[in-house]
């Protein structure tokens, strides 16, 4: 059976990638620090779909525990043709207020990891002729909101290399770039600016997931879920640059 490898996966997009995907008959393999959470997810995934679960418990701010999931990508014996990079976090502090060792951190997670994981998992399944990288970036990478924002450029311009690097391989790349979602993603960065936006602005993961996968089967490389976001980024990406940066001055997150 089809085995999928998901980042991130104890909460937020990275438990709806799992379960989206176990619901979908895939064997589903989950990567995150959180032991507890990850064993009592794949007790219920298992349970309530049939699907092999494994749980690999790795931090991937730390070389040794992107190289175990690295490992794990390269196994022959079993095989991974779906690797989910979704793990990320956003920083509770401006760059003047977090210390170097914290953005070090976050990039480690963000940028090295998906890079080192992406480089696996190429590899294996270039070697097999078959297989698909989902990156998770953000609609922030269009903006100027801080290395936050740096990071998740940096991804959507990697998906977009990585597919001419893959052609002809069998293997495809894509990045979704979501807006803001409901996932505890603000709770644990602490950020309370957005606690005020209207529902309108805010995305459900599960319409995340489905629009990221739908793009995965057309091998599209490129999806901001949702007709306004899609929308609000056609036009961003088209202002001068010093309306963008001036647009994150004001905003400040
Ligand atoms: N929510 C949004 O508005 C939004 C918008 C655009 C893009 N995104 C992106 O979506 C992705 C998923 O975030 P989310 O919104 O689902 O947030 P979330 O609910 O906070 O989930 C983040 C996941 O990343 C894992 N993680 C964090 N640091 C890690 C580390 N050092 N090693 C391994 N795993 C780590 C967490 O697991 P553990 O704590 O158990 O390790 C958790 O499973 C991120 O890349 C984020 O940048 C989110």
């Amino acid at each position: 059976m089809a085995t999928a490898l998901i980042t991130g996966a104890s909460s937020g997009l990275g438990e709806e990638f799992a379960w989206t995907l176990a619901a979908a008959g895939r064997d589903v393999v989950l990567v995150a620090r959180s032991q507890d959470r990850l064993s009592e997810m794949a007790e219920l995934l298992a349970g309530a779909t049939g699907v092999s679960v494994e749980v690999l418990v790795a931090d991937l701010s730390t070389p040794e525990g992107t190289a175990t999931v690295a490992m794990r990508l390269g196994n022959p014996d079993h095989p991974v043709d779906l690797l989910v990079n979704n793990a990320g976090l956003g920083l509770k502090k401006g760059f003047l207020e977090t210390t170097v060792e914290e953005e070090v951190a976050a990039l480690d997670v963000m940028v090295r990891a998906v890079l080192v994981l992406s480089h696996a998992a190429a590899q294996a399944m270039a070697a097999r002729g078959h297989g698909a990288i989902l990156n998770v970036s953000s609609v922030a990478g269009w903006l100027a909101n801080g290395s936050y924002a740096a990071h998740k450029a940096w991804v959507t311009a990697f998906t977009e290399g990585l597919v001419s690097q893959l052609k002809g391989s069998g293997v495809t790349a894509t990045a979704v770039l979501p807006g803001l979602t409901h996932t505890e993603f603000h709770e644990r960065a602490q950020v309370d600016a957005y606690n005020d936006l209207p529902e309108i602005v805010w995305l459900e993961p599960e319409h995340v997931v489905a629009a990221a996968l739908a793009a995965v089967r057309r091998k599209q490389v490129l999806v901001t879920p949702s007709v306004r976001y899609g929308t609000a980024m056609g036009i961003v990406r088209v202002l001068p640059r010093a309306w963008v940066r001036s647009l994150a001055r004001r905003s400040r997150v």
